[in-house]
C-alpha cells in the first residue's frame, strides 16, 4: 500500500495556515505547520481548528502545529512561507534584509530534517529567497521551487474574466519574469477557449489588465495593510499538488535557469513541468524582442537581490 504523502509548512501565519487549509480540503496527506517556539500555540491552535473540519468536509489527515522539526522528518513537500509579510508603501525587495535571516536559518533546519523533500519558498523577495534555500539547503536545483507564477496568472486571468465576463476556467494565459512589479504578463498567449483574447478586449483594456496583475499584490496591501493570503497559498497548494501526485502540470514558477530563456544561472518564473521529482522541466519557446527585453529586465532584477543575499551571506555566494 502507498503511503499517505506528508506536506510540511513552515510558518504558521496567513500564507502558512492557508496552505495548511488547502492542502487538507485537497487530501493531499498529513499536514505539519511548524512556527517559533513563541508562535507554536498559534501553530498548535490553527491546526487543531482545521482537524476539526475533517467530519464536516470529510478529509482524513493528520494535521498538527509544532515548533519541533523533528515533526518534518519524512515530508514529501516542505513549504517556506516563514518571513515578513509587506505593508502599505513597501515593495516586496523591502523584506530582504530580515527575510533572508529567517529563510536561511529555516532551510538550514529543513535539509537536516527532510533531505528527502521537494522545497517551495513563498517568502519575499521571491526570486532571492528561492536561491537563499537553494544554497542554504544544498540541495539539487530540481529540488527547490518558489511560488509566484501560478499566483500572478491566476491575477491576471481573473481580471481579464471580469472584463471579457465570462467563466475564469475559459482564460487561458502566461507570465514570465520575477515576482516583483516588473513580471511579464504575456497578452500574445492569452485567449478565451482558444481565441485570441485581442480578438476580444481592446488593447487598452488589456493593458489595464496586465498593470492591474503586476501590481495586484499591491491592490490588496493597500486595502487590508498587509499582504495576501487565499490566492497566494491557492497557488502553493496547486504546486504541492502536482508534486505530490506527479501530475506533470506546467505551472508558471521560479525555477532555476542555466540555457533556458538565455537566463545564466538564476531562479526566475518560467513555465515549468511539476511531477515527482519536482521541476523536471522547463518549457521552453520563442518570445518576441520585446518580450525577450522585458523578461531580461526583470532577470537582472532578480540578479541585483541574489547580489544583495551575497553580499549579506557570502558563504551563499
Ligand atoms: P505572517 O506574518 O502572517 O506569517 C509569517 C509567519 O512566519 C509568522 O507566524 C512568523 O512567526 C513565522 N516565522 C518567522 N520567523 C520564523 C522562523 N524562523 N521559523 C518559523 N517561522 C517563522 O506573514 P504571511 O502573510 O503569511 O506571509 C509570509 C511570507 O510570504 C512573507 O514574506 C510574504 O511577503 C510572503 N508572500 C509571498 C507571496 C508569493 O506569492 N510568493 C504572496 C504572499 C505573501
Amino acid at each position: 500500500m502507498p503511503r499517505r504523502a506528508k506536506i510540511s509548512i513552515i510558518g504558521a501565519g496567513n500564507v502558512g495556515a492557508t496552505c495548511a487549509h488547502w492542502a487538507a480540503a485537497k487530501q493531499l496527506g498529513d499536514v505539519v505547520v511548524l512556527d517559533i517556539p513563541d508562535k507554536v500555540g498559534t501553530a498548535r491552535g490553527k491546526m487543531l481548528d482545521l482537524a476539526c473540519c475533517g467530519p464536516i468536509e470529510r478529509f482524513d489527515a493528520r494535521i498538527i502545529g509544532t515548533s519541533d522539526y523533528a515533526d518534518i522528518a519524512g515530508s514529501d513537500v516542505v513549504v517556506i512561507t516563514a518571513g515578513l509579510p509587506r505593508k502599505p508603501g513597501m515593495s516586496r525587495d523591502d523584506l530582504i534584509q530580515t527575510n533572508v535571516k529567517i529563510v536561511r536559518s529555516v532551510s538550514e533546519k529543513v535539509a537536516e530534517h527532510a533531505p528527502e523533500s521537494i522545497v517551495i519558498v513563498v517568502s519575499n523577495p521571491l526570486d532571492a529567497m528561492v536561491y537563499t534555500a537553494w544554497k542554504a539547503t544544498g540541495f539539487p536545483t530540481g529540488r527547490i521551487v518558489g511560488q509566484a507564477g501560478s499566483l500572478d496568472v491566476a491575477r491576471f486571468s481573473t481580471f481579464l474574466a471580469m472584463e471579457v465576463g465570462c467563466s475564469i476556467q475559459d482564460v487561458q494565459t502566461l507570465l514570465l519574469g520575477g515576482h516583483g512589479d516588473d513580471m511579464v504578463p504575456l497578452p500574445r498567449l492569452t485567449s478565451v477557449h482558444g481565441i485570441p483574447i485581442s480578438d476580444l478586449l481592446p488593447q487598452e483594456t488589456i493593458d489595464r489588465c496586465v498593470d492591474r496583475a503586476k501590481k495586484g499584490g499591491g491592490e490588496i496591501v493597500q486595502l487590508m495593510g498587509t499582504s495576501a493570503w487565499y490566492a497566494p497559498a491557492s497557488g502553493t497548494i496547486q504546486m504541492a499538488e502536482a508534486i505530490i501526485r506527479d501530475t506533470k502540470r506546467i505551472i508558471p514558477c521560479a525555477a532555476y535557469c542555466d540555457r533556458e530563456f538565455g537566463v545564466g544561472g538564476c531562479f526566475v518564473g518560467v513555465p515549468a513541468l511539476l511531477g515527482a521529482d519536482g521541476v523536471e522541466k522547463i518549457i521552453e519557446f520563442s518570445l518576441t524582442p520585446e518580450e525577450k527585453a522585458l523578461f531580461d529586465q526583470s532577470a537582472s532584477h532578480v540578479k541585483d537581490l541574489v547580489g544583495v543575499v551575497r553580499e549579506m551571506f557570502p558563504d551563499l555566494a
